[in-house]
């Protein structure tokens, strides 16, 4: 199946490693041209360089904090500076950190609504008149299985990617006539840099190797292993294209089937 990726322009947040990187080679592999972004500059700059080696294609950069509105709009004027219009926006974002109730204060619920939400709110702001002006585009976001069933140990996930869910689904009714589909991911156990320090300290509080964590969670899942980048990317890069007409405003698990939620 073509995915008419060609010469579509896309920004992808959060995006030198993981999940974000991925979804950006992925979709530079299909032939998007792809603005890439994240905090740490020499990190994304390498990986820039290595996904347009990789590909062949036109892959940008810039470094941008999502918990700043003023670093998104700066992103966003690069991005439809560089590309003249942005087609694809993949709101992916770092993973807040763990907890339960008791062990999070003021400071950390208002830096995950920072993060997981008003990231969205700023980026989509952003590329809206550029989509409009275009006819159309897609929004992808990145959120968690949680969005579906909650995580122990992750209240702040549980609690602001169902809120994105909220705010996703809405957005795809109104931006429905505009031709924008808006759509999000939920990640289940994909192995990335996160996943493996998620599991390291699990291993440390359960005094067990990683190997062994790593068996646990395997044994939750239906598919019986951790899901690739990779495998997660064919998924997004998918609803980001123009192949995808007619999805729009559903939250689409990529877990393997571990969670049991109809
Ligand atoms: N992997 C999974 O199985 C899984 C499961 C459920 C949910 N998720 C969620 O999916 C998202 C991506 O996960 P991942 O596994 O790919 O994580 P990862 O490997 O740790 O990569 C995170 C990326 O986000 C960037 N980032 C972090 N904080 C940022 C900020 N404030 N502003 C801009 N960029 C920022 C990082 O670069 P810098 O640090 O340089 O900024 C990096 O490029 C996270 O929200 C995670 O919670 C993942």
């Amino acid at each position: 199946m073509d995915l008419g990726l060609a010469g579509k322009t896309a920004l992808v947040t959060a995006a030198s490693k993981g999940l974000g990187r991925a979804i950006a080679t992925e979709l530079a592999r299909e032939g998007a041209r792809v603005v890439i972004s994240s905090r740490d500059e020499a990190t994304l700059a390498r990986t820039a360089e290595e996904i347009g080696g990789e590909t062949g294609a036109e892959v940008g950069y810039r470094a941008a904090d999502l918990t700043k509105g003023s670093d998104i709009e700066a992103l966003v004027a690069h991005a439809v500076d560089r590309f003249g219009g942005i087609d694809i926006l993949v709101n992916n974002t770092g993973g807040p950190p763990t907890g339960f109730f008791a062990d999070l204060d003021d400071e950390a619920w208002d830096l995950a609504f920072r993060q997981i939400i008003l990231s969205l709110v700023r980026c989509v702001r952003g590329v809206l008149p550029s989509m409009r002006e275009r006819g159309g585009g897609r929004i992808v976001n990145v959120a968690s299985s949680s969005v579906k069933q909650p995580i122990d140990n992750l209240l702040l996930s549980n609690t602001f990617r169902a809120g994105l869910n909220g705010l996703a689904k809405s957005l795809s009714l109104e931006l429905a006539p505009d031709g924008i589909l808006v759509n999000t991911l939920g990640p289940g156990r994909i192995l990335t840099g996160r996943t493996e320090s998620v599991d390291a300290g699990q291993a440390e509080a359960q005094g067990v190797s990683v190997g062994e964590v790593r068996e646990q969670f395997a044994a939750r899942i239906p598919l019986g292993r951790y899901g690739t980048p990779e495998e997660f990317a064919r998924v997004a890069a998918f609803l980001a294209s123009p192949a995808n007409g007619y999805v729009t405003g559903q939250a689409i698990l990529v877990d393997g089937g571990m969670v049991r939620a109809l």
